[in-house]
């Protein structure tokens, strides 16, 4: 008989409350971290009647993450404020609907989607660069994370419906807005015992309702326009261009998807896949402020495998930006974007020790040990070469990073981020030096996604250190 969750140790709180009071929201994965360092690497967090296992030991994340779906599910607070929010996709999919909804994003994602595609992020990488070649020339201070924030919606409308909504080259009333109001109310949402829109409806609650509205009329635009030329050219049928035309071919055959699958799965797209880019790419440049080295390969990099031009128009050649991914791997370790997991048990289970009752809720946080020795050499230091060869840094145990999650439910999107954070970073570092502008304080913010507070900096162009 393994140990109840009760009986484990975690921190105290009040009675029938827990620790509800205690918990600081924008910090919840420090606190996480900290409580681990005081109770180890599975305690008990009692909130509002509600024992909470916590687990940041990496074998059983991955046990839980790979027990899925038969074993665990997504937490069903997740799923129930993300359906009220008007979307049901593949993130909070459970059964068959999930498998239904995870095989068509997956192929729409897939390696031969992202090539075809490749020419439109060039050409998004292309205005991006045009806009900090602006600011370095001008002296304007350059807002990285907003202007990430805007490529990464602009790209990912693109892959997901064909669209471009160029909101780089706009300024308010475009998607990123809506969303800037719904991701942080949805981690509100779920981390609140008790469902107080439901009751009464703050401002930002009723903000919440006209963004998700705005978003969902934008969206029913782009279905209706895919559905035209479906009509109109049958032959798009064969080779679908985007996930909206792969999921509305699916809808046609036996894989019947209804008006609402299809918009959520796109909603789930665009959520999915904006902020943890924006934001990896964003925490990746803050890493770097300090790190010359890690700049100089970059840059040797970039100009050794794109030549002249100031970024690459050639999906091979992003292919061979092997240590800008590295930079970014190791960025993940330190800064992951989406460091808590939060799991529902379906059934009764024992794992490592460890009695598990059906409907037990659980929150994994995996960045506490991907800092570690144990698990990796000199795990406090940013070394991306360790994601090259193993020679300096021969401890690296993969179980413990899991910044795309781990076993079936794995991010379908990686590949993709990766994709656009090889073009973004090669073309930042290879035509200009990066500077914090005075008095930023960068902090980390958790609001659905783990975010910088802000990134603003000045923009030079190169210094080649010659006289060119
Ligand atoms: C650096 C960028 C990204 C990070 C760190 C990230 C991280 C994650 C994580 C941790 C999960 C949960 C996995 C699990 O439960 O085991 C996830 C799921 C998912 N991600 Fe990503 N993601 C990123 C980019 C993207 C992109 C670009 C897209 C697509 C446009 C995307 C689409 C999805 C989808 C659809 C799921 C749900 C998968 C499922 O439940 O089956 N992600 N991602």
């Amino acid at each position: 008989m393994g140990k109840q969750i009760h009986e484990l140790s975690g921190p105290k709180g009040l009675p029938v409350f827990g620790n509800i009071f205690r918990l600081d929201l924008p910090k919840i994965h420090q606190q996480i971290e900290n409580w681990a360092d005081e109770y180890g690497d599975v305690y008990c967090l009692d909130l509002f009647k509600i024992s909470q296992l916590v687990v940041t030991r990496p074998s059983l994340i991955q046990a839980i993450a790979n027990e899925r779906p038969h074993l665990f599910k997504r937490s069903g607070k997740l799923d129930q404020v993300i359906r009220e929010g008007g979307v049901h996709g593949v993130f909070n999919a459970e059964g068959d609907d999930w498998y239904r909804y995870r095989s068509v994003v997956t192929k729409g994602l897939d390696v031969k989607h992202q090539q075809a595609f490749y020419p439109d992020l060039v050409e998004k990488v292309s205005i991006l660069y045009q806009k900090w070649k602006h600011d370095a020339d001008s002296g304007e201070v350059t807002d990285i994370q907003k202007d990430l924030l805007r490529f990464t919606v602009d790209i990912t409308t693109l892959l997901a419906f064909g669209y471009d909504i160029d909101t780089m080259r706009k300024e308010g009333g475009v998607i990123q807005d809506h969303l800037e109001v719904i991701f942080p109310t949805l981690f509100k949402r779920i981390n609140s015992p008790i469902s107080w829109h439901n009751y009464f409806k703050t401002n930002q609650d009723k903000r919440f309702d006209q963004a998700v509205q705005e978003m969902k009329k934008i969206v029913d635009v782009f279905i209706s326009e895919a559905q035209e030329r479906l009509q109109s050219n049958p032959s798009l049928k064969e080779s679908p261009r985007n996930l909206l035309e792969s999921i509305l071919v699916a809808a046609e055959e036996e894989q019947r998807f209804s008006i609402d699958e299809i918009r959520g799965n796109l909603m789930t797209l665009l959520m999915a896949g904006e902020d943890t880019t924006a934001h990896t790419l964003t925490w990746l440049i803050f890493l770097l402020l300090d790190k010359p080295d890690a700049i100089e390969m970059i840059r040797e990099e970039a100009d050794r495998v794109i030549g002249e031009a100031p970024f690459s128009e050639v999906y091979s050649q992003n292919q061979q930006l092997k240590y800008a991914e590295a930079a970014a791997s190791e960025s993940l370790r330190f800064k992951p974007v989406a460091p808590i997991l939060l799991y529902e048990a379906l059934d009764d289970v024992e794992l490592e020790g460890i009695t598990i009752s059906k409907g037990q809720r659980i929150l994994t946080q995996y960045r506490h040990a991907a800092l570690k020795d144990i698990y990796f050499s000199y795990g406090k230091e940013f070394i991306p070469d360790r994601w090259i060869n193993r020679e300096r840094c021969p401890v690296h145990d993969t179980k413990a990073y899991t910044p795309f999650g781990s076993g079936p439910r794995y991010c379908p999107g990686r590949n993709l981020a990766y994709l656009e954070i090889r073009a973004i970073i090669s073309m930042l570092y290879k035509n200009f030096d990066v500077e914090l502008i005075e008095d930023e304080n960068v902090e980390e913010v958790m609001a659905f996604t783990m975010m910088a507070s802000s990134l603003k900096v000045k923009l030079k162009n190169r210094n080649y250190g010659t006289d060119n």
